[in-house]
């Protein structure tokens, strides 16, 4: 008999026809994800779970069947599985590492740019049949070439933002992290400074750090008083790492510039204090969301669980004690 998957959404080819022959797979074909009370419902009995970003895996979903052999997050972020729960009962819980990167750097970058030029409000301006003709002061923006970026998490991500605003942009990087990286400081002409300093100083503040307890409302109504006026906020990382309601107040009064949003504190809700303002980017959650990325996602998910169910070491692994 083969094993038993739960596919809590259907996901590109390049991981299915892994999965597809090797499993009894139960895949959601709806298009919709599954709620908590249907994930419980359809892992009873299975052997392996492979999950999305909006799927709570929480101490009561793994309690339902804790004799699954692996969780396999299709997402790089794991903030939506309880991974202590899972490393309590020795289920390795994986991730999509390093494929997604460049790709979501991209959007951050497409968000900067057109936050900093007002891309969309003036698309949106010319479509409504408003364009009466050129103007010198029709849409200012804010210059990003030569400006200073700071990445607060230095991660992958945030690395392969500075590389596009270092090379690319000439932009002076400053960032704020657990750790220093002397190595990126050389290569980038980066300078580590405090939190504080860095919102004081950036003309453009990059967001990517993981959610975690410490990160919730990372930046709040005392950092965004921080921010300089002229000052445009990016956040490609996880919603709750910003508190939405601080920020839709900060935009309103124009305390800062703009900013450009990705994810959202309570997704898919929106803060309606958003919805209405010009100087906000609004995109739903797309940062890793290119067919090239979300194929390689999807081959990494599945040959993760695949090396799990096989007792071997998966590609990438949160959870790595449990191995040992
Ligand atoms: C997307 O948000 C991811 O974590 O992969
Ligand atoms: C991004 O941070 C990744 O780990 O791929």
């Amino acid at each position: 008999m083969k094993p038993k998957v739960l596919v809590t959404r259907r996901v590109p080819d390049e991981g299915m026809k892994l999965l597809e022959g090797k499993f009894d797979l139960d895949i959601n074909e709806e298009d919709r994800g599954l709620t908590k009370q249907e994930i419980i419902k359809r892992l009873k009995g299975k052997d392996a779970l492979l999950c999305l970003l909006t799927d709570v895996i929480d101490k009561e979903v793994i309690e339902s069947n804790p004799k699954i052999k692996v969780i396999s997050n299709y997402a790089v972020g794991f903030d939506n599985v309880d991974v202590a729960t899972a490393t309590k009962y020795k289920i390795p819980v994986t991730n999509t590492q390093g494929v997604l990167t460049e790709t979501t750097a991209d959007l951050a970058f497409a968000l900067l740019m057109s936050t900093a030029r007002r891309v969309v409000e003036s698309d949106k301006f010319a479509r409504e049949g408003k364009f009466k003709g050129w103007a010198p002061m029709l849409f200012l923006g804010r210059d990003v070439y030569g400006k200073i970026l700071g990445i607060l998490g230095l991660g992958r991500i945030g690395r392969a933002v500075a590389k596009r605003a270092a090379k690319g942009f000439d932009m002076r990087i400053l960032y704020h992290d657990i750790k220093k990286d002397e190595n990126f400081e050389k290569e980038f002409n980066a300078k580590f400074v405090s939190k504080e300093t860095l919102l004081k100083e950036s003309d453009f503040v990059s967001i990517h750090v993981p959610l975690t307890k410490e990160t919730k409302h990372y930046i709040s109504e005392k950092e965004l008083s921080l921010m300089k006026k002229t000052a445009v906020l990016i956040n490609t990382s996880r919603g709750p790492v910003v508190d939405e309601a601080a920020l839709a107040k900060a935009l309103k009064e124009k305390k800062i510039f703009a900013a450009g949003l990705d994810v959202y504190e309570e997704e898919p809700k929106i803060h309606p204090g958003l919805i209405g303002l010009d100087n906000v980017v609004i995109v739903p959650h797309i940062a890793s969301a290119s067919v090239e990325t979300r194929g390689k996602m999807a081959e990494l998910a599945a040959k993760n669980l695949i090396l799990a169910m096989e007792g071997k070491k998966p590609l990438s692994i949160v959870n790595e004690k449990v191995l040992r």
